[in-house]
């Protein structure tokens, strides 16, 4: 459908709590996720959230499809994750265990820092048909669900960050790296 406008930190939407979706299966909804998924590809992210294209709705999209081969460049190291649509999510994370871990964001272009997560977690909510998703995961998986799930609650990565020496420019930190635009 269309590429849209990332917006990027500093916009007022950026920092709202999205409303929750009441409504599934509609043209609208899977309009909004097409426009995520497409924008999600061309911009090369891990995951992308709805109030990061103005729309202030409880829903993200992350991972990637199978039939794309080639993982994502700017996570060359992280496990493949599954395409998923996620619709007005509930996290609950699986004891306290939390570690480190880079993150970028594409309403942050050109940044990295060091974000802790909770490790384990279980996620539940809806796919745009509606279909009840229910998942235990860990890692890279638990990583971009929650930086993703974030987004819903007006939060952004860089508030999470425990030591701002760990956050800076992505060619700054890693100069040999390729990284996209993020
Ligand atoms: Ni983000």
């Amino acid at each position: 459908m269309a590429v849209r406008d990332v917006l990027r930190m500093g916009e007022p939407v950026l920092l709202q709590k999205a409303a929750a979706v009441e409504t599934f299966d509609t043209p609208e909804l899977h309009a909004l996720i097409q426009d995520l998924e497409d924008t999600m590809k061309h911009m090369n992210g891990a995951g992308i959230a709805a109030p990061q294209i103005g729309v202030s709705q409880r829903v993200v999209i992350f991972g990637q499809k199978e039939t794309d081969s080639s993982k994502n460049p700017r996570y060359p190291d992280a496990d493949a994750v599954p395409y998923t649509v996620l619709i007005n999510p509930v996290l609950t994370p699986i004891g306290t265990g939390m570690e480190d871990g880079w993150e970028g964001c594409l309403s942050v272009p050109g940044m990295r820092g060091v974000v802790p997560r909770y490790t384990r977690l279980h996620y539940a909510g809806f796919d745009q048909f509606g279909h009840a998703i229910d998942r235990l995961v860990s890692g890279f998986h638990a990583r971009v669900v929650q930086h993703e799930c974030d987004h819903l609650d007006g939060i952004l990565y860089p508030m999470r960050i425990s030591d701002l020496k760990d956050f800076g420019f992505s060619d700054v930190f890693f100069p040999n790296q390729d990284f996209q635009d993020d």
